[in-house]
């Protein structure tokens, strides 16, 4: 049996999670769910908002399920620590950004499909998949408040004024090599046609050069599948004007973390946004949306995001069939249109939303026009 690392987190996690369990019990998926710690209250009241007895857990787990977690800017996060732990230099980390880097989870697969009849479509067709590289670019968590003075014994260094923060970026080859493999790899075995590499190398030379480069180097072991290029401005109008010359888009971290927002409100936004962070061994399946505070505890928000998470969740962990009647199902339920939540234009709750899944699993799928 599968062994899961259930983390609901805080604000409307829990209530997400609960719904998408709900549909992982319908669609007969058996396995031993373990829960963990994450998000602001061990933030408060432990100054570890992923604690260590959770990082052992994602450690002797076959995957991990995550639902959301609040966080804040570094002086609101110390502010609100628990007096015994202010005044003691603790600095808040992402949870998300480090169980990525603890667990080299390289890939951050967003898919963004257009759910026939969904009301929130952009546009009916939609069918991108973003490979965002996971673990390197901009999230390094290199940063300085203040430009060192070591920085200015490098040549060039004089323009950056002495009271500059700098944030660095690290790009190397073997992190884009295996970023660009993975996207191929995923186009060959769901017949994709295309892949596009996302850059902006005319500007950011050194690091877009490096992941173009790797890009132009593993599409030529695909002859198979067509392969282009784009800097990362002009894709953001492409998408919004032809979202169908796309397919499988892959590209560094902050620029994924971007442009697969972007593809999500294409296809109904924050309640359809969904993503795998997945390295080799290991992998933690989330919905993109946030702790949405001000729905916390109030069975209102949209819980398809999370539940298409749980079924790349059995997908990725082989359960084939099971994950695409999950989504057979979600797909008939947006396309019934009688059972919406407040971002559709309806009023169901959250939990009859994952009952009107559950009901529908198992029944043949639509047929997708
Ligand atoms: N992965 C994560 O856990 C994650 C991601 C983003 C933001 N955050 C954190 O969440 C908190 C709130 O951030 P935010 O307000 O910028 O973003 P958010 O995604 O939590 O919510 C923004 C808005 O989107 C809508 N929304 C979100 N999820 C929805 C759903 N499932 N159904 C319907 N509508 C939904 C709501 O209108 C909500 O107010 C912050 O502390 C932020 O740091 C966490």
């Amino acid at each position: 049996m599968h062994r899961i690392a259930w983390l609901p987190g805080d604000g409307i996690g829990p209530e997400v999670c609960a719904a998408a369990r709900t549909v992982l019990d319908a669609a007969g998926f058996a396995a031993e769910y373990i829960h963990g710690d994450i998000g602001w209250e061990f933030w408060r009241s432990e100054g570890e908002a992923l604690p260590r007895r959770t990082v052992d857990l994602l450690r002797s787990t076959d995957c991990a399920f995550f639902g959301a977690i609040t966080s804040k800017p570094g002086k609101d996060a110390e502010r609100e620590l628990a007096p015994h732990l202010q005044g003691k230099g603790l600095s808040y980390r992402s949870p998300i950004v480090r169980m990525r880097q603890l667990l080299d989870l390289y890939t951050c697969l967003r898919p963004a499909r257009a759910f026939p009849a969904n009301p929130l479509n952009y546009r009916e067709g939609i069918d991108l998949v973003v490979f965002r590289e996971n673990t390197e670019g901009m999230y390094i968590g290199v940063e300085f408040p203040r430009a060192p003075d070591s920085f200015y014994q490098e040549p060039g260094m004089a323009r950056i004024p002495r009271h500059a923060a700098i944030s660095i970026r690290s790009i190397t080859p073997e992190g884009s090599r295996r970023i660009v493999r993975a996207a191929f790899e995923y186009a060959v075995r769901h017949g994709r046609r295309k892949v596009t590499a996302v850059h902006k190398a005319n500007v950011l030379r050194a690091t877009c050069g490096v992941f173009l480069e790797a890009a132009q180097e593993i599409a030529a072991q695909y002859p198979g599948i067509q392969f282009d290029t784009a800097n990362v401005d002009a894709i953001c109008m492409w998408l919004l004007k032809n979202p169908g010359n796309y397919d499988v888009i892959v590209t560094t971290n902050l620029f994924g973390d971007i442009l697969s927002d972007l593809c999500a409100q294409l296809v109904g936004g924050m309640g359809f946004g969904y993503s795998g962070n997945i390295g080799d061994r290991y992998a933690v399946f989330e919905p993109t949306h946030g702790s949405a505070p001000k729905y916390a505890g109030q069975n209102k928000v949209n819980p398809l995001a999370t539940i298409l998470a749980a079924g790349m969740m059995l997908e990725w962990l082989g359960e084939r069939e099971k994950a695409a009647e999950i989504e057979a199902a979600v797909a008939r339920v947006v396309a019934e249109g009688a059972v919406r939540t407040y971002d559709l234009g309806g009023s169901a709750t959250t939990e009859e939303m994952a009952r009107a899944i559950c009901a529908r699993i198992g029944r043949p799928a639509l047929a997708v026009r």
